[in-house]
């Protein structure tokens, strides 16, 4: 695609989408975990990732993070490919609860300021702009009076909204949520929907792994449905059909019955 004339530098980049997978396969020896998965992404989009556990999400988040290298196909971040997009700070995740260690001894403002750390030399000096980046974003999701915790004395949704301020404070164009509301409260999960949303109305890329079928369609502008492969790639009311969610979760399981 060519864009004509002296095309804005930011208009450049809306017209990339934010993420690409095209014919991703990846397999952990014999097992299938993604099975030809393409997808793209468009900035300012929240995409709701659904499906059973074991169905690929977490292993989509690590092929586009690096972290597990695909057999087949290939994967982007804003037209580039995943080493150049990460070393530059495009890409944000935040992992499933379990991948994290809580005992490590870190302070919620210290947590944050890792997000910053594609911003700063290779010495690692934070700078006012750091600073205020990392309060900003404590703030916007309402951490700032426990910014000097120890994040293992943190509750679990209080966990969630550390590593999503780390996510904003990054200022990454494309975030990547893997069960952000997994083992939170509704009032966590509705502050979160909020931040989310208002991430995305500022042009971010969202891709977020959710079991929460319920507030599917006020969380996200579009969802995949994904079983190894992606089975549906549609609007939030389409994918929650029923004959499309059996598609996914089997015929005998009800919505309210997936968690
Ligand atoms: N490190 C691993 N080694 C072997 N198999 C794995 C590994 N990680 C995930 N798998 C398998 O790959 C499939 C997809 O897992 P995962 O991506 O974690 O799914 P989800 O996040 O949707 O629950 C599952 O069958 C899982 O058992
Ligand atoms: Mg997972």
């Amino acid at each position: 695609m060519t864009l004509s004339g002296t095309a804005h530098p930011d208009r450049a980049r809306l017209s990339r989408p934010a993420l690409s997978l095209d014919h991703v396969t990846v397999r952990y020896d014999t097992v299938v975990a993604l099975d030809g998965v393409s997808l793209e992404l468009a900035p300012g989009r929240v995409c709701g990732l659904v499906g059973t556990n074991g169905s690929g999400k977490s292993t989509l988040f690590k092929s586009v993070m690096g972290l597990v290298k695909p057999d087949e196909g290939e994967v982007t971040i804003g037209g580039i490919g995943i080493t150049a997009a990460r070393r530059s700070g495009a890409v944000a995740y935040v992992p499933q609860a379990e991948g994290v260690d809580w005992d490590f001894p870190i302070g919620v403002r210290d947590v944050v300021m890792t997000g910053r750390y594609g911003h700063q030399g290779w010495m690692r000096r934070a700078r006012r702009v750091d600073h205020e980046a990392v309060a900003e974003a404590l703030e916007r999701v309402g951490m700032t009076a426990l910014a000097h915790r120890q994040i293992g004395q943190l509750s679990g949704g209080q966990r969630k909204r550390v590593f999503v301020a780390r996510a904003i404070a990054q200022r990454a164009p494309l975030l990547l949520l893997d069960e952000p509301f997994a083992g939170v409260d509704t009032t966590t999960q509705a502050a979160l929907t909020e931040v989310l949303r208002d991430l995305a109305a500022d042009g971010h890329a969202l891709l977020i792994a959710t079991h929460d079928l319920a507030g599917l369609s006020q969380l996200c502008d579009e969802a995949v449905l994904l079983q190894r492969r992606v089975v549906l790639h549609d609007t939030p009311d389409e994918v929650l059909r029923p004959e499309n969610l059996a598609r996914a979760f089997g015929a005998s399981t009800a919505p309210e019955e997936v968690s």
